[in-house]
């Protein structure tokens, strides 16, 4: 049944990209489906001056292919109001407490608010802190807090944002965002895991050889070279989307699905991961590397990009081997990659199992040993499940033959789920922490980062340790070498594409 919800969101960065890409889309999908209809009313907030018309015809525009009523649109618009802003000057948060209070009672909001910070993180602090000084926290409705990423750039940076937005928040109304947790395939991870016995029983370093993640995208990094260049794949990648799949993962079953044991179970998870600490631990199980471009694709290095430094040593490519120091996991590599301008934009994790302790189907010269079975999560452009498995060829003799057993979800299923954001807006609204990051995982992954991110930014002389990548390769030899020295290979299926292939010839 769905629930029709009550709220004012105040959307500081009205103006900017994500807001336009994915909040307005998310709140009309939310509309349409009928999870807020009446009862709801958006403050858009940024520097420029825009007019409520001009501000509606641009949340029109970004819901354009979304759009099957437009009567049903122009009525969904009406409910976004605009207001300039500068963020340090507190009268502006007077017109703006005086704008939500009149929306408040227009729209029957029941004093419920929701503020979303989708701005620069050097205000997220101040915005807080007038936030409660102005008294736009209400009394008798709900108030969350939705903040973006980058959550600070270090554990101190990040503890210090947390501290200032304390003051005005408690830990149970702010609502960090982390997008892959919103996705489909990101939380099917906890239900194939728990549900499934042939995989729950087998979910340890008994039965487990290796795991690898990868999340890798073909595009540069565009227009954001100023805040990449100031962060690199590490911060970028790693320390969220990559740490918080690792948790889903790694952690112990919890009691519930309830937000606070899944919560504490994941906090666990992170907590035992192993800290690098000497250069020789890092450089051994962690490499960067940047792209180099491809003149003959027009593809530019890395460091000819825009506003990023021509002798940059930030990495646009990150390979590392993750160990859990706890009793399920002990012995058992996670290898991540991450990087940009590489071979596929495409998320997937490899759940590698060990070899049968003997094979007694071996053909000659090429089966010595059966190949493993993989289990493979498709996070995206491909939802679903695959698993690979060994089986005998049809017909005389012993010949095995590897198959691959699939669930993708087709094209009308995946258009018809949710996205990320449209979830994760939905979860604030029920007041469901469970998909956002806390502030103790978020504290234990800037513990993990912040080590290797210390010895890098230590090493003056990079030569040896930053690598280079061809444009469009899934990254560097380096990276290969990583898994080889354990005896392992990055598993690459290239599934998307031969999956795309088998469905355009049948
Ligand atoms: C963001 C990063 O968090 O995730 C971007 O800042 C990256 O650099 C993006 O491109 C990738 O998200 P997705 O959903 O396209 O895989």
């Amino acid at each position: 049944m769905i629930t029709q919800n009550t709220a004012l969101f105040t959307i500081f960065g009205a103006t900017g990209d994500l807001a336009h890409r994915k909040l307005y889309p998310s709140l009309f999908r939310l509309y349409k489906k009928g999870f807020i209809k009446d009862n709801f009313a958006v403050i858009g907030t940024a520097r420029r001056d825009w007019s409520d018309e001009h501000f509606r015809e641009v949340v029109l525009d970004s819901i354009k292919d979304l759009i099957e009523d437009k009567e049903d649109a122009v009525s969904f618009a009406a409910h976004f109001y605009y207001i300039a802003h500068n963020v340090n000057d507190s009268e502006h948060y007077v017109k703006l407490k005086v704008l939500s209070e009149s929306l408040d009672a227009k729209y029957s909001l029941s004093g419920n608010r929701i503020f979303y910070l989708a701005m620069s993180p050097e205000f997220f602090g101040i915005i807080a802190e007038k936030l409660k000084e102005q008294k736009l926290i209400t009394e008798d409705g709900f108030n969350r807090l939705i903040i973006e990423k980058p959550f600070g750039r270090d554990f101190e940076s990040a503890d210090a944002l947390n501290t200032k937005l304390r003051k005005s928040f408690d830990e149970n109304q702010i609502f960090r965002i982390d997008h892959y947790l919103g996705k489909e395939m990101v939380q099917n991870i906890s239900a194939v895991r728990f549900s499934n016995m042939i995989f729950e029983s087998l979910w340890n370093n008994k039965y487990i050889d290796n795991v690898q993640i990868t999340l890798s995208e073909t595009v540069g990094v565009e227009e954001r070279g100023a805040y990449y260049d100031n962060n690199g794949a590490l911060r970028d990648m790693v320390q969220n989307h990559i740490l918080q799949i690792v948790a889903l993962l790694v952690m112990e079953p919890p009691l519930s699905l309830q937000g606070e044991d899944v919560r504490s179970e994941k906090i666990k998870a992170l907590r035992s991961l192993r800290l690098y600490k000497t250069p020789e631990e890092v450089n051994r199980n962690f490499i960067r590397a940047q792209y180099a471009g491809n003149p003959a694709k027009a593809l530019q290095a890395y460091r000819e990009e825009p506003n990023v430094d021509p002798a940059s040593s930030t990495e646009t490519f990150v390979a590392g081997k993750i160990l859990v120091d706890n009793f399920r996991w002990k012995g058992v590599p996670f290898y991540i990659r991450t990087g940009k301008q590489m071979a596929s934009k495409e998320t997937y994790i490899h759940i590698q199992f060990k070899h049968v302790s003997m094979n007694i189907f071996p053909t000659e010269g090429v089966d010595e040993i059966a190949e493993p079975n993989v289990l493979t999560i498709h996070v995206s452009p491909l939802e679903g499940f695959s698993l690979r498995l060994n089986a005998k060829r049809v017909g005389q003799g012993t010949e095995m033959k590897n198959i691959r057993m699939h669930h993708i979800y087709d094209e009308e299923t995946q258009a018809n789920s949710p996205e990320a954001y449209e979830r994760l807006l939905l979860d604030c609204l029920n007041g469901d922490p469970t998909n956002f990051s806390h502030w103790d995982e978020v504290a234990q992954s800037w513990h993990f980062v912040d080590e290797i991110r210390k010895v890098w930014d230590a090493q003056e002389d990079c030569t040896d340790t930053l690598f280079a990548y061809e444009s469009h390769s899934m990254g560097p030899k380096e990276s290969d070498a990583l898994l080889e020295q354990d005896g392992f290979s990055w598993t690459e299926f290239n599934w998307s594409q031969s999956y795309k292939e088998k469905q355009e010839n049948e």
